[in-house]
């Protein structure tokens, strides 16, 4: 399941073999979620009370209809599989802590759990992950002056605007600081799309996406390990990006310290 979420992840919008995983991914996940739904409803399988499991499975549309078991994987698969997109930011926490061992000391600490909110908007700032949205004007209208004709497509370019000048001091600095007393603007960060999530698109998985990122990256900071001589590069034109070697660690230990911060935390 968890080659099947990566594969889903990075196959999107990309055309050729990883297209073509990521489909066969998708079928294999569709199909045990359709059957894992029908076999909760029939009482074969348990769905913790709760669950994005059993919100789907006990769900009715406006006809007051349960989901058929197809529509209702892809409910599921469209939480799930994101959820497993956070792990490309824990890659790339992996990366910034290499590079910054001040940050990563800092992160060790206990109870700074603001540096790490603040670390997880930097971690979805400066790395790439999707470079651009797109979308059709649905019909005439006027941006800053500029007529833009009904069916146009419009592209949100979400790197440039992470790493606007004008926006961002210095935004090609990997620096946590910059969001500690400033959190970001609605429309200032858009790693995950712009506007209202309630009345557009926008990701409403982003707070999910940084309780996860706020919980896990400590954790990882305060583990033991071994960077192995390997590729740190990022390309900017792959889709979605990706450290080169994936970001390797070796040797992982769990010291002491960090056996008694988890202790305090739970
Ligand atoms: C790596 C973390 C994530 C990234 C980079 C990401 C990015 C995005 C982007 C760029 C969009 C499209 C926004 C638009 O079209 O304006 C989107 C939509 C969406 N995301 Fe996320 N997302 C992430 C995590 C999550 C999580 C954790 C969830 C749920 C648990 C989630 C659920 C969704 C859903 C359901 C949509 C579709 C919204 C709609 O079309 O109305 N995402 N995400």
């Amino acid at each position: 399941m968890a080659r099947d979420l990566v594969a889903m992840v990075d196959g999107f919008a990309t055309p050729g073999p990883r297209h073509w995983r990521a489909r066969r991914a998708r079928a294999r996940s569709e199909a045990w979620l359709g059957r894992l739904v029908e076999d909760v409803r029939e009482g074969a399988a348990a769905a913790p009370a709760g669950s994005a499991l059993d919100v789907v499975v006990r769900h009715r549309d406006v006809d007051g209809r349960l989901l058929d078991p197809h529509t209702a994987a892809i409910e599921l698969l469209n939480v799930i599989r994101p959820t497993a997109a956070v792990c490309w930011f824990v890659a790339y926490a992996g990366h910034a802590l290499h590079r910054r061992p001040d940050i990563r000391e800092r992160l060790r600490e206990d109870d700074d759990a603001g540096y790490a909110v603040a670390f997880a908007h930097e971690l979805r700032r400066f790395y790439p992950f999707a470079p651009f949205l797109g979308g059709r004007a649905v019909t005439d209208l006027e941006w800053r002056g500029e007529p833009i004709p009904s069916g146009a497509l419009i592209l949100l370019d979400l790197y440039g605007q992470n790493h606007d000048p004008d926006l961002w001091n210095d935004p090609y600095t990997f620096e946590p600081r910059r969001f500690l007393d400033r959190p970001p603007q609605r429309d200032e960060l858009v790693p995950q799309g712009g506007g209202d999530r309630a009345t557009g698109h926008r990701c409403p998985g982003e707070d999910v996406t940084i309780a996860l990122l706020s919980a896990l990256v400590p954790r990882l900071a305060r583990l033991a390990y071994d960077v192995p001589e390997q590729d740190p590069r990022i390309p900017l034109n792959r889709m979605p990006g990706r450290v080169r070697s994936g970001f390797v660690i070796e040797g992982v230990r769990v010291p002491a310290s960090a056996r008694r911060s988890e202790r305090a935390a739970s």
